[in-house]
């Protein structure tokens, strides 16, 4: 596999990439319209990726799922004279969180040098586990839900009732969560984020100590990005929700039995992801409006050195009209 090094810390351009773009579709909060959110924090995204000195391709776009407006798998993203490097993007994750006014919703994007992600091919859903480093050895994603939480709360140093585990609330996760449950764990329920739901997972300032169920594949990729450089484990397995993906994986040569983890997901440490708060929540604030600008609040990582910064940016009412599709007034 050919792989070519980024030289440069692109993680300090890639938060102005998520802040433009939250910037752009946070004004869609609780306004029902999903697609137009979307668009917004697209058409945002795409505009502050083409000023930036990468020779950059989506692998990981969005919105194939459910016809979204997209940044599409294989565009080709930058100024084409920089490094060739793999993008993940979700400009808007969470687009019903924002429509409906709920927390969480945030923008993200991973970047990895060109050849180190991993392809999702047709491939929309994935089970996942998600655990803090120091309980990385002792679980497996096939064992059942109680052992699990036994063997990580011990790794935590805390018993099972004092965990906190993310899921998503979907019917497909009914035995899941009567399982944790019955383990006697506590539980988040979130209508969606799953990437938010593994940063919480892995991130010590959070309540959150594991993420278990099944969500989005791309969002699986995206979030391995951040998992890597923060240390931590994502154990992945696709998992599809229909005949026709089931179909779709079998003609592309896919195997639903093997257990992926961050290593697979992105194979390379010279990362950089970035995410910025939209609509608000225990993970990342949302975007502030005020008469003359805006304040967001982001998470900026980069792999090779490690270095985790949040990121609480001003922004003044004329740069935001430059970036947005939106109309402000
Ligand atoms: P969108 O931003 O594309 O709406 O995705 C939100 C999300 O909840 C992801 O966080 C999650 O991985 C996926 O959808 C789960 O898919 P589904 O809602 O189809 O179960």
């Amino acid at each position: 596999m050919h792989t070519e090094a980024p030289q440069k810390n692109l993680a300090l351009d890639l938060v102005r990439v998520t802040e433009a773009a939250a910037l752009a579709c946070a004004r869609w909060l609780g306004k029902g319209d999903k697609i137009s959110a979307d668009q917004a924090a697209v058409d945002a995204m795409r505009l502050c990726f083409n000023t930036l000195e990468i020779d950059g391709k989506v692998m990981i776009g969005e919105g194939e799922k459910d016809d979204a407006p997209m940044l599409f798998n294989g565009e080709s993203l930058g100024l084409g004279n920089g490094p060739k490097v793999d993008i993940a993007v979700d400009p808007l994750e969470g687009t019903n969180l924002l429509a409906f006014g709920r927390p969480n919703a945030i923008s993200v994007v991973g970047v990895a040098p060109a050849g180190a992600m991993f392809d999702p091919g047709p491939s929309f859903y994935m089970q996942k586990l998600v655990v803090p480093a120091q309980a990385k050895d002792v679980v497996d994603i096939e064992a059942p839900t109680g052992h699990n939480l036994k063997l990580i709360a011990r790794a935590l140093d805390k018993d099972v009732d004092d965990l906190v585990v993310f899921v998503l609330d979907k019917p497909r996760h009914k035995k899941l969560i009567s399982e944790i449950r019955e383990a006697g764990a506590r539980i988040q329920l979130h209508t969606d984020g799953d990437v938010t739901g593994s940063l919480m997972a892995i991130d010590p300032r959070s309540e959150v100590d594991v993420m278990m169920g099944t969500g989005g594949t791309p969002e699986g990729v995206l979030s391995a990005t951040a998992i890597r450089i923060m240390g931590g484990e994502m154990f992945a397995k696709l998992d599809p929700q229909k005949q026709d993906e089931k179909n779709a994986l079998a003609e592309y040569g896919m195997d639903v039995r093997r257990v992926l983890t961050v290593n697979d997901l992105v194979k390379s440490e010279d990362l950089f992801f970035a995410a910025t708060g939209i609509s608000g929540g225990t993970f990342l604030k949302g975007v502030a409006y005020h008469g003359h600008g805006a304040e967001t609040s982001s998470l900026v990582m980069r792999g090779k050195t490690g270095t985790i910064r949040y990121v609480e940016a001003i922004h003044n009412w004329d740069a935001l009209m430059k970036f947005s599709a939106v109309e402000y007034d």
